[in-house]
């Protein structure tokens, strides 16, 4: 049995792990030197401390483990965004994503928001799927925030009525 519930400090350690698993999983044609500079800048302990503090994150466990991770936040008066999601690697297609998804996405209800946008990675085949049967429709390509010169790495911006 799965529960997903708001994120607590005791919690990090797990969300680092599951992001950082799900990161290496999920981008395996960058290099390895981009991936290791994103899950060390974003899914360190201090970081998501204080992601978790500002009640950005949501967790799903299963037992004592955490599974899935996901977190969103206001970007505007009515706008709001899915920042993070992932999923244990192992534990794909066993409805974990859509419900942290659907957590995000009421308590950005709740806050405001009646837009939701998402970046996903250009080539991600395993999350534009997922979003685009929720209802998440392509809005523009922009060059990944975390992309240094050269580097010339692209999201794709998605966003649906919520
Ligand atoms: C995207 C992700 C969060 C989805 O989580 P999940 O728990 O596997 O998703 P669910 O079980 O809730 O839903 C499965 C969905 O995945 C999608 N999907 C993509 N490829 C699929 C496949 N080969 N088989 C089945 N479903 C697939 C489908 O849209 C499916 O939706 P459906 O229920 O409408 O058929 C998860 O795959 C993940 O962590 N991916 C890696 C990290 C990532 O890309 N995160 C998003 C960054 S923006």
């Amino acid at each position: 049995m799965v529960t997903v519930q708001k994120a607590e400090l005791s919690h990090v350690k797990g969300i680092c792990e599951v992001c950082t698993r799900g990161y290496w999983a999920t981008y395996t044609s960058a290099p390895r030197s981009y991936i290791q500079r994103i899950v060390d800048g974003f899914y360190n302990v201090e970081r998501v401390s204080k992601e978790v503090q500002n009640g950005d994150y949501w967790v799903v466990f299963d037992g004592e483990i955490v599974v899935g991770a996901g977190g969103g936040g206001m970007i505007s008066e009515n706008e709001g965004e899915l920042y993070v999601l992932y999923v244990e690697p192992t534990r794909k297609y066993q409805d974990i994503g859509t419900l942290l998804l659907d957590a995000v996405t009421q308590e950005l209800k709740e806050l405001g928001a009646s837009i939701q946008w998402v970046s996903v990675a250009k080539g991600n085949q395993m999350a534009i799927p997922f979003y685009e049967s929720r209802g998440f429709r392509f809005y523009e390509e922009r060059k990944a925030y975390a992309s240094l010169e050269g580097e010339d790495r692209v999201v794709l911006r998605y966003k649906r009525s919520i």
